[in-house]
């Protein structure tokens, strides 16, 4: 079986072909909501719709999992991933920043996945052991070594919202790093560290729709994926701390430090408007 051919090559056809769907729906979609802020868009249905139908004649043993509903679990030693629409809330404001995320496992382990982002027309594609690659060429994680010089990312899921810690966590982050983004689309966040845009990525919940395909193209970008004690990434698991690999043990340090209560109080107006 060869990865790249069977299904890497393919599956960045599919990609290509959603994205050039959800460019087709993007500025003319009205919201609908599946929970109190949790958005969708009829081109979330339909970029699944494309995708499971194209896996499902191709593949019709593999089992597949999609966030708008699409499940099979018949116990196949194949399972596939997919986020139709990666950044919703971006999508569904006119707010260019989203992508299509497809991965695939195979006897419990990641090994294809590609994110399409449509709008700069970028394929993220990585193989289990054979590296990953953006548009063709190789893609590494960058070398920053310290926290103090890195340019970081996290994103805030709108499920449960108000019991999400990460605020503080952003709060800390951003106070000793070059900054913290949160452009809403976790895939493509974690394709800017596995490319060495950013240096690292962290959040809270997210769904393995979301980190399937991204967590692989980190992995063989040679960066280092945990949960936030540097335990193994579990898909299941809900917690990702992406990174290079060489400012891990200092996040984690950090993380060990907020979790323990660390917060810096707000400076009062008047000390904050001091001349420096
Ligand atoms: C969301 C985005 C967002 C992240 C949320 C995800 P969706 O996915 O990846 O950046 O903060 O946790 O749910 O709903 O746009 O596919
Ligand atoms: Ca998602
Ligand atoms: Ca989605």
């Amino acid at each position: 079986m060869s990865i790249r051919q069977d299904f890497l090559t393919p599956i960045q056809s599919l990609a290509r072909e959603a994205g050039a769907l959800l460019m087709s729906h993007f500025g003319k979609v009205t919201i609908e909501y599946k929970g109190d802020v949790d958005l969708v868009t009829v081109a979330d249905r339909a970029s699944e719709d494309l995708i499971v139908g194209f896996l499902r004649r191709q593949w019709p043993d593999h089992d597949m999992i999609g966030e708008e509903g699409s499940r099979k679990e018949t116990g196949s030693d194949y399972r596939w991933y997919i986020d139709p629409l990666d950044g919703t809330t971006n999508f569904a404001h006119g707010y260019p920043v989203f992508c299509v995320s497809i991965a695939l496992e195979h006897k419990g382990e990641r090994i294809a996945g590609v994110v399409y982002d449509p709008t700069r027309d970028e394929m993220f594609a990585a193989e289990k052991g054979g590296g990953a690659e953006l548009n063709g060429k190789a893609m590494r994680v960058s070398k920053m070594g310290r926290l103090a010089e890195c340019l970081v990312a996290t994103g805030f899921p709108s499920h449960k919202r108000h019991k999400n810690p990460n605020i503080h966590f952003y709060h800390q982050i951003t106070l000793r790093s070059h900054g913290v983004r949160r452009a809403g689309s976790a895939a493509l966040d974690l394709c800017c560290v596995a490319s060495g845009r950013y240096d690292a990525f962290w959040e809270f919940n997210l769904n393995s729709w979301d980190t399937a395909a991204a967590v692989l193209l980190v992995q063989e970008s040679g960066g280092v994926v945990t949960n936030f004690s540097g335990g193994p990434f579990e898909i299941s698991s809900r917690q990702v701390l992406a990174s290079n690999g060489l400012v891990h043990a200092e996040l984690m340090a950090e993380f060990k430090e907020i979790f323990e209560g660390r917060v810096e109080g707000l400076p009062v107006p008047q000390e904050y408007s001091l001349p420096s």
